[in-house]
Protein backbone atom coordinates (compact mmCIF):
# COMPACT_ATOMS: atom_id res chain seq x y z
CA UNK A 1 0.00 0.00 0.00
CA UNK A 2 0.73 3.30 -0.75
CA UNK A 3 3.15 5.27 2.29
CA UNK A 4 1.44 8.70 1.23
CA UNK A 5 -2.08 9.33 1.33
CA UNK A 6 -3.35 10.70 -1.73
CA UNK A 7 -4.37 14.59 -0.86
CA UNK A 8 -0.59 14.52 1.25
CA UNK A 9 0.30 14.74 -2.33
CA UNK A 10 -1.65 17.06 -3.99
CA UNK A 11 -1.29 19.34 -0.57
CA UNK A 12 2.63 19.08 -1.62
CA UNK A 13 2.01 19.24 -5.40
CA UNK A 14 -0.17 22.50 -4.82
CA UNK A 15 2.83 24.20 -2.65
CA UNK A 16 5.31 23.81 -5.17
CA UNK A 17 3.00 24.90 -7.88
CA UNK A 18 2.46 27.96 -5.94
CA UNK A 19 6.02 28.77 -5.13
CA UNK A 20 6.92 28.21 -8.56
CA UNK A 21 3.94 30.55 -9.82
CA UNK A 22 5.46 33.35 -7.25
CA UNK A 23 8.92 33.10 -9.48
CA UNK A 24 9.57 34.97 -12.87
CA UNK A 25 12.83 34.44 -13.07
CA UNK A 26 13.69 30.95 -15.29
CA UNK A 27 16.72 29.97 -13.19
CA UNK A 28 14.39 30.78 -10.08
CA UNK A 29 11.84 28.83 -11.60
CA UNK A 30 13.56 26.34 -12.35
CA UNK A 31 15.64 25.89 -8.92
CA UNK A 32 11.87 26.01 -7.45
CA UNK A 33 10.79 23.01 -9.34
CA UNK A 34 13.80 20.97 -8.65
CA UNK A 35 13.72 21.40 -4.87
CA UNK A 36 9.94 20.94 -4.85
CA UNK A 37 10.61 17.63 -6.53
CA UNK A 38 13.13 16.48 -3.91
CA UNK A 39 11.13 17.54 -1.35
CA UNK A 40 7.78 15.78 -2.64
CA UNK A 41 9.19 12.60 -3.68
CA UNK A 42 11.83 12.33 -0.66
CA UNK A 43 14.85 12.24 -2.74
CA UNK A 44 18.81 12.95 -1.85
CA UNK A 45 19.40 14.30 -5.33
CA UNK A 46 17.72 16.12 -7.72
CA UNK A 47 18.21 17.71 -10.79
CA UNK A 48 16.78 19.59 -13.79
CA UNK A 49 18.68 19.69 -16.80
CA UNK A 50 17.26 21.48 -20.02
CA UNK A 51 18.67 20.71 -23.23
CA UNK A 52 20.91 22.92 -25.86
CA UNK A 53 21.05 22.18 -29.43
CA UNK A 54 24.40 20.30 -29.41
CA UNK A 55 24.16 17.45 -27.15
CA UNK A 56 24.65 19.40 -23.85
CA UNK A 57 22.54 21.47 -21.10
CA UNK A 58 22.11 25.10 -21.54
CA UNK A 59 20.96 24.83 -17.97
CA UNK A 60 21.11 22.52 -15.48
CA UNK A 61 20.65 23.13 -12.25
CA UNK A 62 20.95 20.88 -8.33
CA UNK A 63 19.53 20.52 -5.60
CA UNK A 64 20.89 18.32 -2.44
CA UNK A 65 24.49 18.74 -3.40
CA UNK A 66 26.76 21.07 -2.03
CA UNK A 67 28.18 24.58 -3.48
CA UNK A 68 31.52 22.55 -2.56
CA UNK A 69 30.70 19.15 -4.26
CA UNK A 70 28.96 20.30 -6.94
CA UNK A 71 31.90 22.49 -8.16
CA UNK A 72 34.24 19.30 -7.67
CA UNK A 73 31.97 17.62 -9.78
CA UNK A 74 32.99 19.46 -12.68
CA UNK A 75 31.56 20.34 -15.89
CA UNK A 76 28.70 19.73 -16.59
CA UNK A 77 26.73 16.42 -17.69
CA UNK A 78 26.48 15.98 -21.45
CA UNK A 79 23.13 14.29 -22.52
CA UNK A 80 23.93 10.87 -22.88
CA UNK A 81 22.72 7.39 -20.84
CA UNK A 82 19.74 7.56 -19.11
CA UNK A 83 19.73 11.56 -19.60
CA UNK A 84 19.67 11.03 -23.52
CA UNK A 85 17.09 8.43 -23.55
CA UNK A 86 14.21 10.91 -21.66
CA UNK A 87 15.58 13.87 -23.17
CA UNK A 88 15.47 11.90 -27.02
CA UNK A 89 12.25 9.90 -26.53
CA UNK A 90 10.29 12.10 -23.70
CA UNK A 91 9.16 9.01 -21.47
CA UNK A 92 9.69 8.84 -17.82
CA UNK A 93 12.05 6.37 -16.36
CA UNK A 94 12.37 4.29 -13.26
CA UNK A 95 14.96 2.21 -12.22
CA UNK A 96 16.33 0.08 -9.26
CA UNK A 97 19.85 1.05 -9.67
CA UNK A 98 20.73 3.48 -12.54
CA UNK A 99 24.15 1.96 -12.72
CA UNK A 100 22.53 -1.23 -14.44
CA UNK A 101 20.75 1.27 -17.22
CA UNK A 102 21.94 0.42 -20.49
CA UNK A 103 24.66 2.98 -21.82
CA UNK A 104 25.75 3.43 -18.06
CA UNK A 105 29.21 4.82 -18.74
CA UNK A 106 30.14 5.64 -15.15
CA UNK A 107 30.31 8.93 -13.33
CA UNK A 108 33.37 11.91 -12.58
CA UNK A 109 35.46 11.17 -9.75
CA UNK A 110 33.62 13.69 -7.31
CA UNK A 111 30.13 12.40 -8.70
CA UNK A 112 28.08 11.15 -5.53
CA UNK A 113 26.49 7.80 -5.74
CA UNK A 114 23.35 6.97 -6.62
CA UNK A 115 21.25 3.99 -6.67
CA UNK A 116 17.79 4.34 -7.54
CA UNK A 117 16.27 6.84 -9.83
CA UNK A 118 13.21 8.50 -11.79
CA UNK A 119 13.53 10.77 -14.57
CA UNK A 120 10.75 12.65 -15.53
CA UNK A 121 10.19 14.66 -19.28
CA UNK A 122 8.70 18.26 -18.90
CA UNK A 123 7.10 18.71 -21.47
CA UNK A 124 4.42 21.09 -23.30
CA UNK A 125 2.49 20.19 -26.08
CA UNK A 126 5.26 20.91 -29.03
CA UNK A 127 8.94 20.05 -27.21
CA UNK A 128 10.48 18.40 -24.52
CA UNK A 129 11.61 21.66 -22.51
CA UNK A 130 13.41 19.49 -20.05
CA UNK A 131 14.14 16.83 -17.18
CA UNK A 132 14.17 15.98 -13.86
CA UNK A 133 16.04 13.71 -12.56
CA UNK A 134 15.77 12.18 -8.79
CA UNK A 135 17.85 9.72 -6.60
CA UNK A 136 18.29 7.79 -4.09
CA UNK A 137 14.83 7.39 -2.09
CA UNK A 138 15.19 8.42 1.86
CA UNK A 139 13.68 5.62 2.82
CA UNK A 140 12.37 5.28 7.00
CA UNK A 141 12.36 1.72 6.78
CA UNK A 142 14.32 -0.70 4.60
CA UNK A 143 17.08 1.59 3.38
CA UNK A 144 18.57 -0.10 0.53
CA UNK A 145 14.94 -1.44 -0.54
CA UNK A 146 12.84 0.98 -0.86
CA UNK A 147 12.92 3.21 -4.43
CA UNK A 148 10.56 5.44 -6.00
CA UNK A 149 7.03 4.03 -6.48
CA UNK A 150 4.51 4.13 -9.06
CA UNK A 151 2.64 7.07 -7.10
CA UNK A 152 5.96 8.66 -6.49
CA UNK A 153 5.61 8.59 -10.74
CA UNK A 154 2.06 9.93 -10.66
CA UNK A 155 3.37 13.01 -8.57
CA UNK A 156 6.58 13.34 -10.61
CA UNK A 157 4.30 13.96 -13.88
CA UNK A 158 1.78 16.04 -12.06
CA UNK A 159 4.43 18.21 -11.06
CA UNK A 160 6.06 18.30 -14.40
CA UNK A 161 2.98 19.27 -15.98
CA UNK A 162 2.81 22.41 -13.42
CA UNK A 163 6.75 23.07 -14.61
CA UNK A 164 6.01 23.29 -18.08
CA UNK A 165 3.87 25.92 -17.76
CA UNK A 166 5.46 28.07 -15.23
CA UNK A 167 8.84 27.43 -17.53
CA UNK A 168 7.07 28.43 -20.57
CA UNK A 169 5.54 31.87 -18.29
CA UNK A 170 9.03 32.87 -17.21
CA UNK A 171 10.84 32.52 -20.73
CA UNK A 172 7.83 34.42 -22.11
CA UNK A 173 8.13 36.83 -19.44
CA UNK A 174 12.17 37.43 -20.19
CA UNK A 175 11.29 37.92 -23.93
CA UNK A 176 8.66 40.23 -22.70
CA UNK A 177 10.98 42.21 -20.62
CA UNK A 178 13.73 42.14 -23.29
CA UNK A 179 11.35 43.45 -25.95
CA UNK A 180 10.05 46.30 -24.04
CA UNK A 181 13.83 47.10 -23.21
CA UNK A 182 14.60 47.20 -27.19
CA UNK A 183 11.48 49.17 -27.64
CA UNK A 184 12.75 51.90 -25.41
CA UNK A 185 16.12 51.74 -26.70
CA UNK A 186 14.77 52.38 -29.77
CA UNK A 187 12.01 55.11 -28.17
CA UNK A 188 15.23 56.91 -27.26
CA UNK A 189 17.06 56.80 -30.42
CA UNK A 190 14.38 58.35 -32.47
CA UNK A 191 13.26 61.35 -29.89
CA UNK A 192 17.29 62.03 -29.69
CA UNK A 193 16.96 62.19 -33.76
CA UNK A 194 14.27 63.84 -34.09
CA UNK A 195 14.88 66.42 -30.82
CA UNK A 196 18.73 67.04 -30.40
CA UNK A 197 20.39 66.08 -34.05
CA UNK A 198 18.07 68.82 -35.60
CA UNK A 199 18.89 70.96 -33.20
CA UNK A 200 22.84 70.15 -33.40
CA UNK A 201 22.63 70.84 -37.22
CA UNK A 202 21.33 74.41 -36.88
CA UNK A 203 23.91 74.89 -34.64
CA UNK A 204 26.24 74.40 -36.93
CA UNK A 205 25.16 75.75 -39.54
CA UNK A 206 24.85 79.07 -37.62
CA UNK A 207 28.30 78.44 -36.15
CA UNK A 208 29.24 78.36 -40.10
CA UNK A 209 27.71 81.59 -40.49
CA UNK A 210 29.44 83.30 -37.66
CA UNK A 211 32.64 82.07 -38.96
CA UNK A 212 32.18 83.64 -42.33
CA UNK A 213 31.18 86.56 -40.59
CA UNK A 214 33.40 87.67 -37.84
CA UNK A 215 36.17 89.89 -40.30
CA UNK A 216 33.91 91.37 -42.42
CA UNK A 217 30.34 92.34 -40.11
CA UNK A 218 31.54 91.43 -36.40
CA UNK A 219 28.17 92.58 -35.30
CA UNK A 220 25.97 90.28 -37.74
CA UNK A 221 28.64 87.61 -36.69
CA UNK A 222 28.03 88.47 -32.65
CA UNK A 223 24.45 87.73 -33.47
CA UNK A 224 25.16 85.06 -34.55
CA UNK A 225 26.94 83.59 -32.12
CA UNK A 226 24.30 84.35 -29.94
CA UNK A 227 22.00 82.63 -31.63
CA UNK A 228 24.49 79.25 -31.87
CA UNK A 229 24.43 79.64 -27.76
CA UNK A 230 20.61 79.56 -27.83
CA UNK A 231 20.37 76.53 -29.88
CA UNK A 232 22.67 74.87 -27.62
CA UNK A 233 20.86 75.91 -24.72
CA UNK A 234 17.72 74.47 -26.39
CA UNK A 235 19.63 71.37 -27.69
CA UNK A 236 20.81 70.87 -24.03
CA UNK A 237 16.84 71.54 -22.87
CA UNK A 238 15.56 68.45 -25.60
CA UNK A 239 18.07 66.04 -24.26
CA UNK A 240 16.66 66.40 -20.70
CA UNK A 241 13.17 66.09 -22.36
CA UNK A 242 13.72 63.00 -24.11
CA UNK A 243 15.79 61.38 -21.28
CA UNK A 244 12.70 62.20 -18.90
CA UNK A 245 9.98 62.05 -21.34
CA UNK A 246 8.47 65.35 -21.21
CA UNK A 247 6.85 66.61 -24.23
CA UNK A 248 8.42 69.54 -25.54
CA UNK A 249 7.60 72.61 -23.32
CA UNK A 250 6.71 75.22 -25.81
CA UNK A 251 3.36 72.80 -26.99
CA UNK A 252 2.21 73.19 -23.02
CA UNK A 253 3.03 76.63 -22.72
CA UNK A 254 1.93 77.91 -26.89
CA UNK A 255 0.19 75.26 -28.42
CA UNK A 256 0.85 73.52 -31.59
CA UNK A 257 -0.04 76.06 -34.23
CA UNK A 258 2.34 78.87 -32.50
CA UNK A 259 5.10 76.42 -31.66
CA UNK A 260 4.68 75.47 -35.31
CA UNK A 261 5.21 78.77 -36.39
CA UNK A 262 8.10 80.01 -34.49
CA UNK A 263 10.32 77.52 -35.58
CA UNK A 264 9.00 77.84 -39.23
CA UNK A 265 10.28 81.68 -38.21
CA UNK A 266 13.01 80.20 -36.85
CA UNK A 267 14.40 78.71 -39.48
CA UNK A 268 13.19 81.08 -42.43
CA UNK A 269 15.88 83.25 -40.73
CA UNK A 270 18.33 80.83 -40.34
CA UNK A 271 18.42 79.12 -43.85
CA UNK A 272 18.28 80.82 -46.99
CA UNK A 273 15.11 79.12 -48.31
CA UNK A 274 11.97 80.75 -47.53
CA UNK A 275 9.96 79.00 -45.19
CA UNK A 276 6.14 80.06 -45.08
CA UNK A 277 3.47 78.49 -42.52
CA UNK A 278 -0.45 79.07 -42.74
CA UNK A 279 -2.79 77.46 -40.19
CA UNK A 280 -6.86 77.19 -40.63
CA UNK A 281 -9.69 75.74 -38.28
CA UNK A 282 -7.51 73.78 -36.37
CA UNK A 283 -9.30 72.57 -32.78
CA UNK A 284 -7.36 71.45 -29.93
CA UNK A 285 -5.99 67.72 -30.29
CA UNK A 286 -5.24 65.03 -27.82
CA UNK A 287 -1.44 66.04 -26.03
CA UNK A 288 0.18 62.83 -27.62
CA UNK A 289 -1.23 63.60 -31.59
CA UNK A 290 0.21 67.58 -31.41
CA UNK A 291 3.50 66.40 -30.02
CA UNK A 292 3.82 63.64 -33.03
CA UNK A 293 2.46 66.57 -35.52
CA UNK A 294 5.24 68.04 -34.07
CA UNK A 295 7.59 65.85 -34.45
CA UNK A 296 6.94 65.25 -37.78
CA UNK A 297 6.68 68.73 -38.91
CA UNK A 298 10.40 69.25 -37.52
CA UNK A 299 11.66 66.57 -38.97
CA UNK A 300 9.96 67.24 -43.07
CA UNK A 301 11.69 70.75 -42.32
CA UNK A 302 14.95 70.13 -41.58
CA UNK A 303 14.59 67.00 -44.55
CA UNK A 304 13.56 69.95 -46.87
CA UNK A 305 16.22 72.12 -46.04
CA UNK A 306 19.03 69.70 -45.53
CA UNK A 307 18.27 67.15 -48.94
CA UNK A 308 16.46 69.44 -50.73
CA UNK A 309 17.92 72.47 -51.63
CA UNK A 310 14.70 74.23 -52.11
CA UNK A 311 13.77 77.55 -52.69
CA UNK A 312 10.29 77.86 -50.74
CA UNK A 313 9.33 74.96 -47.94
CA UNK A 314 5.81 75.35 -47.13
CA UNK A 315 3.73 74.29 -43.96
CA UNK A 316 -0.11 73.94 -43.40
CA UNK A 317 -1.65 72.98 -40.77
CA UNK A 318 -5.57 72.47 -41.58
CA UNK A 319 -8.78 71.26 -38.99
CA UNK A 320 -10.15 68.09 -40.58
CA UNK A 321 -13.45 67.21 -38.26
CA UNK A 322 -11.96 66.29 -35.18
CA UNK A 323 -8.84 65.76 -36.56
CA UNK A 324 -6.31 67.78 -38.44
CA UNK A 325 -3.90 67.15 -41.31
CA UNK A 326 -0.27 68.73 -41.67
CA UNK A 327 1.48 69.60 -44.79
CA UNK A 328 4.85 70.10 -45.66
CA UNK A 329 6.33 70.64 -49.20
CA UNK A 330 9.21 72.13 -50.54
CA UNK A 331 10.26 73.05 -54.68
CA UNK A 332 13.11 71.13 -54.22
CA UNK A 333 14.93 68.31 -55.78
CA UNK A 334 13.08 65.30 -54.59
CA UNK A 335 13.94 61.57 -54.36
CA UNK A 336 12.74 58.17 -54.55
CA UNK A 337 10.74 57.48 -51.62
CA UNK A 338 11.19 53.61 -51.90
CA UNK A 339 14.51 53.59 -53.20
CA UNK A 340 15.20 55.14 -49.50
CA UNK A 341 12.85 52.63 -47.77
CA UNK A 342 14.90 49.66 -49.35
CA UNK A 343 18.26 51.73 -48.58
CA UNK A 344 17.35 51.42 -44.76
CA UNK A 345 19.89 53.13 -43.05
CA UNK A 346 18.21 56.90 -42.41
CA UNK A 347 16.33 57.18 -39.59
CA UNK A 348 14.06 60.24 -40.51
CA UNK A 349 11.26 58.56 -42.62
CA UNK A 350 10.96 55.63 -40.32
CA UNK A 351 10.62 57.60 -37.44
CA UNK A 352 8.24 60.05 -38.81
CA UNK A 353 5.84 56.85 -40.01
CA UNK A 354 6.32 55.18 -36.08
CA UNK A 355 5.35 58.60 -34.57
CA UNK A 356 1.66 58.71 -37.14
CA UNK A 357 1.02 55.38 -36.41
CA UNK A 358 1.50 55.40 -32.74
CA UNK A 359 -0.69 57.82 -32.20
CA UNK A 360 -3.90 56.46 -35.01
CA UNK A 361 -2.33 58.76 -38.15
CA UNK A 362 -0.64 58.50 -41.29
CA UNK A 363 1.28 59.23 -43.40
CA UNK A 364 2.23 59.70 -46.95
CA UNK A 365 5.20 61.00 -48.62
CA UNK A 366 5.04 61.57 -52.13
CA UNK A 367 8.19 62.84 -54.12
CA UNK A 368 10.43 62.01 -57.44
CA UNK A 369 13.66 63.09 -58.76
CA UNK A 370 13.15 66.38 -60.09
CA UNK A 371 9.15 67.04 -58.99
CA UNK A 372 9.55 68.06 -55.10
CA UNK A 373 8.64 66.55 -52.11
CA UNK A 374 5.15 66.24 -50.18
CA UNK A 375 4.91 65.20 -46.28
CA UNK A 376 1.45 64.52 -45.34
CA UNK A 377 0.11 63.82 -42.01
CA UNK A 378 -3.55 62.89 -40.68
CA UNK A 379 -4.44 62.62 -37.12
CA UNK A 380 -7.84 61.43 -35.86
CA UNK A 381 -8.47 63.98 -33.06
CA UNK A 382 -9.91 63.07 -29.56
N1 LIG B 1 12.50 66.80 -48.81
C1 LIG B 1 13.45 66.02 -49.35
N2 LIG B 1 14.02 66.34 -50.51
C2 LIG B 1 14.98 65.58 -51.07
N3 LIG B 1 15.44 64.45 -50.53
C3 LIG B 1 14.91 64.05 -49.36
C4 LIG B 1 13.89 64.80 -48.69
N4 LIG B 1 13.54 64.13 -47.58
C5 LIG B 1 14.30 63.05 -47.53
N5 LIG B 1 15.13 62.97 -48.60
C6 LIG B 1 16.06 61.89 -48.93
O1 LIG B 1 15.70 60.75 -48.16
C7 LIG B 1 16.77 60.34 -47.35
C8 LIG B 1 16.23 59.81 -46.06
O2 LIG B 1 15.70 60.82 -45.20
P1 LIG B 1 15.68 60.53 -43.64
O3 LIG B 1 15.08 61.69 -42.97
O4 LIG B 1 15.06 59.21 -43.42
O5 LIG B 1 17.21 60.39 -43.28
P2 LIG B 1 18.34 61.54 -43.26
O6 LIG B 1 17.67 62.88 -43.20
O7 LIG B 1 19.31 61.27 -44.35
O8 LIG B 1 19.08 61.23 -41.92
P3 LIG B 1 18.45 61.36 -40.51
O9 LIG B 1 18.36 59.94 -40.06
O10 LIG B 1 19.35 62.20 -39.75
O11 LIG B 1 17.08 61.99 -40.68
C9 LIG B 1 17.66 61.54 -47.21
O12 LIG B 1 18.97 61.18 -47.00
C10 LIG B 1 17.48 62.19 -48.58
O13 LIG B 1 18.30 61.58 -49.52
MG1 LIG C 1 16.11 63.33 -41.93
Amino acid sequence: MSSRPPRGGIEAVSAAVLAMSRQLEVREVLQTIVASARELLGAEYAALGVPDDHGGFAQFVVDGVSDEQWRAIGPLPRQHGVLAAMLHEGTPQRLADVRTFDSFAGWPRAHPVMTDFIGMPITDDEEILGALFLANKQCVKDPGVCGFSQEDEDLLGLLADHAAIALTNARLYERSRELTLAGERARIAHELHDAVSQKLFSLRLTARAAAALVDTDPARAKDEIRQVAALAAEAADELRAVVVELRPAALDEDGLVATLRTQANVLDRVHSASVTFRASQVRALPSAQEEALLRVAQEAMHNALRHAEAGTVGVTLEGRGKGARLRVSDDGRGFDPTAVRRAGRHLGLVSMRDRAGGVGGSLTVQSAPGKGTVVEMEVPGG
